[in-house]
């Protein structure tokens, strides 16, 4: 594991301001189950993605104890200061100068509330980055070559999944002897890619937009007492390990078999343990009908994959755009709430943004 060198400030004298974009991430091998605080059972990878993102704003001055405004899309939202207050109580040890500032965050999201998807990877990554940022302001001169891999360290400790975020292409969080820098307290960029994951779309057909019946946190805990366990850590082993050489060769047979036994195994693991969950639907199930069959037919490689929730994200490259776009116009459409989805393709990564207003 390489040592990440925060200030350590312990105060801050004047006011600081950093603004950060940060898009959302899917995975391909889930996260899902912590073995200690913040860090996974099983290394997991993902996509990052373009379209859907967060913009945050964070600014700072000198204050006797830690004080934080919090607004959403310009509305001050305090119910969501004990979810940030709980990850400033987790990084408190690396970045002390938090303590005695007084924050105004403001952030906004790309994609339309109504779309039901989790923003809580885009969100945490684009605070994770400004407060990065602003450590970084405190302490000039140390250079920046781990500034990402210290985002994704602080941003892991708000939400795992976001310590994917905040690279671009495709990311590895969690350690594995496949991936020599990888570890299980901050994410590394995967960069062995073939031409033809480089622009692979990801559709994401919104069956229904109504919030999770269960909380990723409270979802992972379930892993826990899981009989499962140790057969879900293999299988997510062995299949990361595929999907790396999968993603190098241009293998998109293997990708596809590897993606949708990740998807299908989420929920598995969901439906099996103590307290079962099920959060598909029906309309999910059609859907996922209706891809293998019109894969079967047409021999077009375009394959699902699911979020702990029941909307499904299409994936499939660009090659596959005309004909892809049709089948969801023709079949998928119908299953969609509102004859709604939203198209992504993988994304270059965060954005560090001169205003937020700009
Ligand atoms: C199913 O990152 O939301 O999306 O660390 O508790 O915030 P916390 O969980 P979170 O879990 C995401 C789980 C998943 C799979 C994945 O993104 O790897």
């Amino acid at each position: 594991m390489i040592a990440l060198s925060f200030s350590n400030i312990l105060e801050i004298n004047s006011a600081y301001r950093a603004v950060w974009q940060a898009p959302s991430n899917i995975a391909l091998v889930k996260y899902w189950g912590k073995k200690a605080l913040q860090q996974p059972v099983n290394a997991s990878l993902s996509m990052t993605l373009s379209k859907a993102a967060s913009k945050t704003s964070v600014e700072v001055r000198p204050s006797e104890q830690r004080t934080i405004s919090f607004s959403f899309e310009g509305k001050q939202k305090p119910e969501f200061i004990p979810k940030i207050d709980q990850f400033f109580k987790r990084i408190e040890n690396y970045c002390p100068w938090i303590n005695r500032a007084a924050f105004t965050i403001k952030s906004e999201n790309t994609f339309p509330h109504s779309a039901g998807i989790a923003s809580s990877a885009s969100s945490m990554a684009a605070l994770a980055l400004a407060l990065t940022d602003i450590d970084e302001q405190l302490n000039p001169g140390k250079g920046d070559e781990d500034f990402l891999m210290k985002a994704s360290f602080l941003a892991r400790l708000a939400s795992g999944s976001a310590s994917r975020s905040v690279y671009g292409g495709y990311s590895v969080w969690g350690l594995h002897p496949e991936f020599s820098r990888s570890s299980d307290t901050y994410a590394i960029g995967y960069e062995k890619i073939h031409p033809v994951f480089e622009s692979f779309h990801d559709d994401v057909l919104i069956t229904d937009s109504q919030p999770k019946a269960v909380s990723s946190t409270a979802g992972h805990g379930l892993m826990n007492n899981h009989p499962f366990l140790e057969g879900r850590i293999a299988q997510a082993d062995k299949n990361i390990r595929e999907l790396a050489t999968a993603l190098q060769d241009g293998d998109l047979n293997r990708f596809i078999e590897i993606t949708e036994n990740e998807a299908l195994t989420l929920h598995g693991l969901m439906m099996s343990s103590e307290k079962s969950f099920m959060l598909i639907k029906p309309t999910t199930l059609a859907i996922i009908k209706a891809v293998r069959n019109f894969r079967k037919q047409s021999d077009v490689p375009v394959c699902f994959t699911l979020d702990a929730g029941p909307n499904v994200h299409l994936l499939y490259p660009d090659k596959a755009k005309e004909k892809v776009q049709q089948f969801i116009k023709d079949e998928l459409l119908q299953y969609c709430e509102n004859q709604f989805y939203l198209e992504d393709i993988t994304g270059a990564g965060p954005k560090k943004q001169e205003s937020y207003d700009a």
